[in-house]
């Protein structure tokens, strides 16, 4: 130890001494997180739970468990941070240096407690900010080599936190293409449970980074100690749960160190991902309008304003389509009364024009013989008609069969020295190279240069990164999955700050990349490709637990067209509106049934985008989903309500509303009727107190299969 490293640590010994014993509590309204600052410097995490209301009480808690546990020490479960130092060594000991606490400028309460290697100068910074009225807390953590040589970061866990309770179940996301948001729950015992993806790019196709745990007890909607975590990196993610010989649970979020070992130069800092969590004690209802609310309010883009309902021309057209055909479905778009036409795969390449997936990606011309008045011509009719345009664009990918691929090969992620493997035919662009980000930048750039009236880009992502190899990162390959989403950034902050006001969408071949980090910049995702209605209540419903409705995108369409269109339109009504169908495949019934409901979505958007969401019934339980939404104020509220596959005898009971006020009366009407169609609810344009639909409900469930009712209530 030299003279330096010997003062530095007699400074930190007397800071230690200093706050021995001292708490640091990240408190929202119900819950609080409690450090110890123990005698021997290091800092422990003494309680997570409910809200402690008296100070004094802190002193009685628990020693608990090293809060960010890192490599090399005497607790040998999984560690949250594992750096190898310029020597060769890898253990690391962090002691307390110091914390501060302040409002931030969005007015949550901020955390940051510093920590220090005394023999390595490693510096971990954890960071919380507490958002006390949404009861959700967002962490992550700094990590600044303190070295004079590079050091390697094998494991940089986002946030570590320690759980008590003694039995924990799990509910995971699982799924693929078009079968998306399967929800499955099982108890943790002892040892770990991983959650994790190594895609890349669509890197939640097979899981998102989300998770449900219930704490104690196994919550319901009511009842019950709950967590919802999400970890906001567009990328790799990894969550471990791990269940120690005390029964304790251990909770590390962050990007999956998978081949993603990073060296960090002399004095620079990594800063890990956000991880975003909601506690709740009165079950998962609670926990998911604390995460709708705080979305609205602080993360999701433009989370306050309204959202376009549109006409996409995928399902109606696939690739096969002109000017002529955009213009007519336009004509539909303005007949149905959506507020926008988006047009979608499959508008450019000319060398390899774009007729399927096989070809043309990475030329983001428009082809010319399909649209010879380019998107100027398409821009011009929307305007005409009174509508918005939309774009679809897939800025990350390129065809081998592409100009693109034959200029700028070394733009493209593929081994040297193996065999190209494709994934829908394409391969990923090299986001860690910056003159791709500027390329990827560009795509939208020059679209919105050359077409400002341009209103929305839906932007998709359909491989995962295969062939790994980067051209630009050469002998740094472990930093490519990390890079690559750093890049993504790059681009998309670059697009936010030129285009602040430009509406995007998420799309991932479906939901296979979706995260609250990336929802900072679109102000929606694409929840599937699978757009059968009786499939959405499922999949809408798992992605109601972290998303409101304002960032859900459902479109009717006609797969599982043996459905009325009244079922898969009410289905959609529950999130961000849109068709994805030609109009030539409606009766005059059908179209005058969705004209209609546009016009009451148009009224009740209000309610049902920035509502608070109650799920009254689950599909995943039984043949019967009912979701509430209820506006500002409790004046105004919207019950969807549908039939499955209920049995021939099923006995239903009354559906109990929520969220209503007890001593108001409110008038039932049902709505979304199709033409000339009566109402056949016994509740019909009658008036209750909010007290009895609460406590005695209204009858809306039949045993007629694949039914559907929506029902508004607005207070007298
Ligand atoms: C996958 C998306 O999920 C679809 O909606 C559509 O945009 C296609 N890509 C286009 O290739």
């Amino acid at each position: 130890m030299n003279i330096r490293h010997f003062l530095a640590s007699v400074l930190l010994c007397l800071a230690t001494m200093a706050y021995a014993d001292e708490f640091i509590r990240v408190s929202t309204k119900s819950t609080d997180i409690v450090f110890r600052v123990s005698g021997n410097g290091r800092l422990y995490q003494s309680y997570m739970g409910r809200h402690l209301a008296d100070e004094a009480d802190l002193k009685h808690l628990p020693h608990g468990t090293e809060a960010y546990l890192t490599h090399g020490m005497e607790d040998y479960f999984e560690p949250a941070i594992d750096v190898r130092h310029a020597d060769g060594n890898a253990s690391t000991l962090l002691t307390y240096v110091d914390h501060k606490q302040e409002t931030a400028a969005d007015g949550s309460r901020h955390t940051v407690i510093r920590l220090q290697d005394k023999e390595y100068g490693t510096q971990v910074s954890l960071h919380f900010s507490a958002y006390a009225d949404e009861d959700v807390i967002k962490t992550h953590t700094e990590i600044v080599n303190g070295e004079k040589k590079p050091v390697m970061l094998e494991k940089y866990a986002s946030s570590m936190l320690h759980l008590t309770g003694g039995k924990y179940w799990l509910t995971e996301f699982s799924g693929n293409w078009a079968d998306e948001g399967h929800m499955s729950t099982a108890p943790l015992n002892f040892g770990k449970k991983v959650l994790d993806t190594k895609l890349g790019t669509r890197a939640n196709m097979f899981t998102p980074p989300m998770f449900i745990l219930s704490v104690g007890e196994q919550a319901t909607e009511d009842h019950g100690q709950v967590m919802l975590g999400q970890l906001g990196w567009t990328g790799n993610f990894r969550f471990t749960f791990e269940v120690d010989e005390n029964d304790d649970l251990r909770l590390i979020s962050g990007i999956n160190p998978y081949f993603s070992s990073y060296e960090l130069g002399a004095k620079e800092t990594f800063t890990t991902p956000e991880f975003y969590f909601t506690m709740s004690y009165e079950g998962l209802s609670r926990a998911s309008r604390n995460l709708h609310n705080w979305a609205r309010k602080y993360q999701l883009k433009d989370g306050q304003k309204g959202r376009m309902t549109l006409l996409n021309n995928w399902e109606a057209t696939y690739f096969d389509f002109n000017e002529e055909k955009l213009c007519n479905l336009m004509g539909d778009a303005v007949k149905l009364g959506v507020d926008m036409f988006l047009l979608d795969d499959g508008w450019f390449g000319n060398k390899y024009p774009r007729h399927g997936d096989t070809q043309g990606l990475g030329d983001w011309q428009e082809t010319a013989n399909k649209l010879p008045g380019k998107v100027t011509k398409l821009v011009e009719e929307a305007q005409k008609k009174g509508i918005k345009f939309g774009i679809w664009i897939e800025p990350e990918m390129v065809n081998p069969k592409s100009e693109l691929y034959e200029k700028h090969k070394d733009w493209v992620i593929h081994l040297p020295n193996r065999d190209e493997y494709y994934f829908r035919n394409q391969m990923v662009l090299d986001l860690s190279n910056p003159k791709v980000q500027d390329f990827v930048f560009g795509v939208v750039d020059r679209l919105m240069t050359d077409y400002p009236g341009i209103a929305y880009f839906k932007w998709d992502c359909n491989s995962p990164i295969t062939n790994i190899y980067s051209h630009y990162l050469k002998d740094k390959q472990t930093h490519l999955y990390v890079d690559y989403v750093h890049g993504l950034y790059n681009v998309l902050e670059r697009i936010k700050a030129k285009y602040p006001n430009l509406p995007m969408m998420l799309c991932s071949g479906g939901s296979g990349r979706i995260d609250y980090k990336a929802l900072s910049y679109f102000t929606e995702f694409w929840a599937s490709d699978n757009t059968d209605p009786l499939e959405r209540l499922f999949i809408q419903y798992a992605y109601s637990y972290f998303y409101p409705a304002k960032a859900t995108c459902a479109h009717v369409t006609t797969w599982n067209s043996g459905t009325s269109v009244k079922f898969r339109t009410d289905v959609t009504m529950m999130g961000k509106m849109g068709f994805d169908i030609k109009l030539s495949d409606m009766s005059q019934n059908d179209l005058a049934y969705c004209q209609e409901a546009v016009k009451n979505y148009r009224r009740l958007s209000p309610v049902i985008l920035d509502g608070d969401m109650f799920r009254l019934y689950s599909p995943y339980n039984g043949p019967h989903a009912v979701t509430q939404f209820v506006g500002t104020n409790q004046q105004s509220s919207v019950v969807f309500a549908f039939n499955t596959y209920p049995r021939w005898g099923e006995r239903n009971n009354p559906v109990l509303l929520k969220g209503l006020k007890p001593d108001t009366r409110y008038r039932v009407r049902e709505i979304n009727m199709m033409p000339g169609a009566k109402s056949n609810l016994g509740c019909n344009d009658r008036v209750y107190s909010g007290q009895y639909l609460m406590n005695v409900g209204l009858s809306l469930l039949s045993t007629r299969k694949i039914t559907s009712h929506v029902l508004e209530i607005t207070a007298e």
